[in-house]
């Protein structure tokens, strides 16, 4: 990699049209509050990703644009790190992620369907599913105090009840940061064929997973199961690019893939654009993957100095170690048993802005997710603002 990046120096986001600094006001009722809410780095993207953009622009012309083959070969070769093996001809492009959910949910079921969803989730997951008039089926994951279970019996017996057919599984899970096993995957995706529940599978943490876990790709685990699913993912999150709305679907089933076709058709998407092309083929090469392994251990510091001052100062908090991505979910309610307080608290005492641990469901009450992928300055900053609060404690 041609330069060293200081992740530990912060970057000033204001007048960038920055949504996490932006909206400060509209969310949280106040701008003077340091913004550790949706999932977007305050980190820079990487130089030979921001050079090849630069040096696409120095064409005058930013027209229609057509993605040539090398860049399908690029996520062919990007997922074959994570020993799954997928043809050019298996890629749908999305215009984002969460798009990629809202268009999956159209092409795989109709009106009236059951969906199943794993709260505390994401919230585009329930969103994909009631704004599109289906059912959703919540079959919330179990707390055991360290890490976030499925709930086996319970989605058995829901799928039966509900006759599901559509399981919105997130894989690693946002906002557990948990990586499921292999044995997970595979119990999981044998209750889906039993009872005929196709699987869309979101991957788009699955890049920055920490050692010893391992990533793996739902449909990678045998033919049977890669007919099941459908995979969404995007170098969106590893490599800071939300703003260039880049998605993209994979499946080996051809009637899935004809139907996620037909449903992107329906609304005219059809291509990435032109500079989410540019990027993800700068990206997915193997300087992004020393960038990933550089940035994993930036975050994993973050994480060791949160945890410290987490056991030092608050040990009431309990931190749930993500194993995978850089968001934080905490546990604070042995602090608080009012909801209303915590988010008080945190707003106006520590002025941090983390995500409310409710809009990812009533398991997410007395948590909140806090974004690390800062600088260590910024990480210090906030710790020392928690301290400042803690004075204030009743
Ligand atoms: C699980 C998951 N899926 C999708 C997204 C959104 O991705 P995109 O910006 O590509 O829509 C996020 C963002 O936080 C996410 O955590």
């Amino acid at each position: 990699m041609e330069k060293e990046i200081d992740f530990n120096q912060p970057i000033d986001r204001l007048n960038t049209c920055s949504e996490k600094y932006d909206l400060r006001q509209s969310l949280f009722g106040r701008e003077d509050l340091l913004p550790m809410w949706v999932a977007d780095m305050d980190l820079p993207s990487p130089p030979f990703v921001l050079k090849a953009l630069q040096q696409r622009l120095l064409h005058p012309i930013l027209g229609y644009s057509l993605t040539p083959l090398e860049v399908y070969q690029a996520i062919c070769d990007w997922q074959a790190q994570h020993h799954y093996s997928v043809e050019p001809d298996q890629i749908i492009f999305t215009h984002n992620v969460a798009n990629g959910l809202f268009l999956a949910v159209q092409a795989l079921t109709r009106p009236g369907d059951a969906v199943m969803v794993m709260p505390p989730i994401y919230p585009p997951f329930v969103k994909a599913v009631s704004l599109n008039d289906r059912v959703v089926v919540e079959a919330p994951l179990v707390f055991d105090g360290q890490v976030y279970n499925i709930d086996w019996q319970r989605v058995e017996q829901l799928i039966q009840q509900h006759q599901v057919k559509l399981l919105l599984f997130c894989n690693p899970h946002n906002p557990s940061g948990r990586v499921w096993t292999r044995e997970e995957l595979i119990a999981l995706a044998e209750v889906c064929i039993q009872y005929q529940v196709k699987i869309v599978s979101d991957e788009i943490h699955s890049d920055l997973v920490y050692s010893p876990f391992k990533h793996t790709p739902m449909a990678s685990l045998s033919a049977a199961v890669s007919q099941q699913v459908l995979t969404l993912s995007s170098p969106g999150k590893t490599f800071n690019l939300a703003g260039l709305q880049i998605g993209y679907a994979i499946s080996a089933n051809p009637q899935i893939n004809a139907a996620m076709q037909a449903a992107c058709a329906r609304v005219k998407i059809e291509d990435l654009n032109l500079m989410a092309m540019v990027a993800l083929h700068a990206a997915y090469s193997p300087d992004g993957l020393a960038w990933r392994d550089r940035l994993m251990q930036h975050f994993s510091a973050n994480i060791e100095r949160l945890d410290a001052f987490l056991a030092r100062y608050l040990p009431q908090v309990r931190l749930i170690r993500p194993q995978a991505s850089y968001l934080v979910w905490l546990d604070f309610r042995a602090l608080f048993n009012d909801h209303q307080a915590l988010k008080d608290w945190l707003v106006n005492q520590a002025k941090l802005g983390l995500n409310d641990g409710l809009s990812y469901g009533e398991a997410g009450r007395g948590f909140m997710r806090m974004n690390i992928a800062v600088s260590q300055q910024t990480m210090e900053q906030a710790l020392s603002q928690l301290g400042v609060a803690l004075s204030k404690l009743a």
